[in-house]
């Protein structure tokens, strides 16, 4: 199926700073529908850039495993990029209070773009939006703030006509990345973002649903992912985190197996 138009052309015109911003504005309902009561949401204006860093700070140096989100992995100055022209972030608030975010960078040209990462063709790095982070304080995790960020953002991207969504997650992150899968952002390389930092490329084109060869497929520890350097190899994807129950002998729920489910794309006619 694909769902691809006008606006989606390289050549039609990219929508940028206030204008980009109403667009998002009008997306917010995708955001507060049916938001715990306690909550609202906004999109972040540049008045809110020291809020952001220091909300930001907080979640990162209070991270279980310090991989999980690193800012020397970001490019630019990441708060100013995504309260200006080069991006677009929504906040979720208990009053004054924020307690979680999600970013969307806009890359205009000259601008670094993980299109490039993935190869594809310079006439379509104008259609690329990247999801570039998310955070949500940890009181508030598990209750659906992250994927209702996670589809605002896809709806903004498609709304301003970039089909492109792309991002690096760490392979340790499966909350994350698998998050980005059931929204149809699969891992599709790995690539080195800084001198030691090792990352999955995500990506997904919402004009195309790939399906899997399922003659393909394979469950991966996530423990040993990191060692599998053919995993992406021929069109392999990791399609979705599964959980395998209960480590035998731990408290239940206290620790679980969890796989990835990775094999290649099913080409051809009858796909
Ligand atoms: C990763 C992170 C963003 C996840 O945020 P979160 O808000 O807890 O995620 P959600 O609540 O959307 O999803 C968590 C679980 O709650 C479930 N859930 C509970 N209520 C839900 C609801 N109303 N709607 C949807 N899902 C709900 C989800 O199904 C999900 O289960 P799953 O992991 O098996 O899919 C958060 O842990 C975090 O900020 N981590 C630190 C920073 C980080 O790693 N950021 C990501 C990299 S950019």
């Amino acid at each position: 199926m694909t769902d691809s138009h006008a606006a989606d052309s390289p050549s039609a015109p990219r929508l940028w700073g206030a204008e980009a911003r109403a667009v998002a504005g009008v997306r917010l309902k995708t955001l507060s529908a049916d938001l715990p009561a306690d909550l609202t949401t906004r999109v972040l204006t540049p008045d809110d850039a020291d809020r952001l860093h220091v909300f930001r700070l907080s979640v990162v140096s209070s991270l279980a495993d310090p991989d999980h989100y690193r800012m020397a992995g970001e490019v630019g100055n990441f708060v100013a990029d995504h309260l200006g022209d080069k991006g677009l972030t929504a906040g979720i608030f208990r009053g004054d209070r924020l307690v979680a975010y999600g970013a969307i960078g806009l890359p205009g040209p000259g601008d670094a773009n993980r299109g490039r990462d993935l190869g594809l063709p310079e006439e379509e790095l104008a259609l690329v939006a990247h999801m570039s982070s998310a955070m949500v304080e940890a009181p508030d995790r598990g209750r659906g703030l992250h994927h209702r960020l996670i589809a605002w953002r896809l709806e903004v991207a498609r709304a301003l006509g970039r089909p492109h969504l792309l991002t690096t997650v760490s392979p340790r992150n499966h909350v994350s990345w698998g998050h980005l899968a059931q929204h149809g952002l699969y891992p599709r390389r790995w690539l080195q973002v800084d001198k030691d930092l090792v990352r999955f490329l995500v990506h997904r084109d919402v004009r195309v649903e790939p399906v899997l060869d399922t003659t393909t497929a394979r469950l991966v520890p996530l423990e040993r992912l990191s060692g599998q350097t053919d995993l992406f190899a021929q069109g392999g994807r990791v399609w979705a985190r599964l959980s395998g129950g209960d480590v035998p002998g731990g408290a239940a729920g206290a620790e679980r197996r969890w796989y990835a489910l990775c094999g290649r794309e099913r080409i051809g006619p009858d796909r």
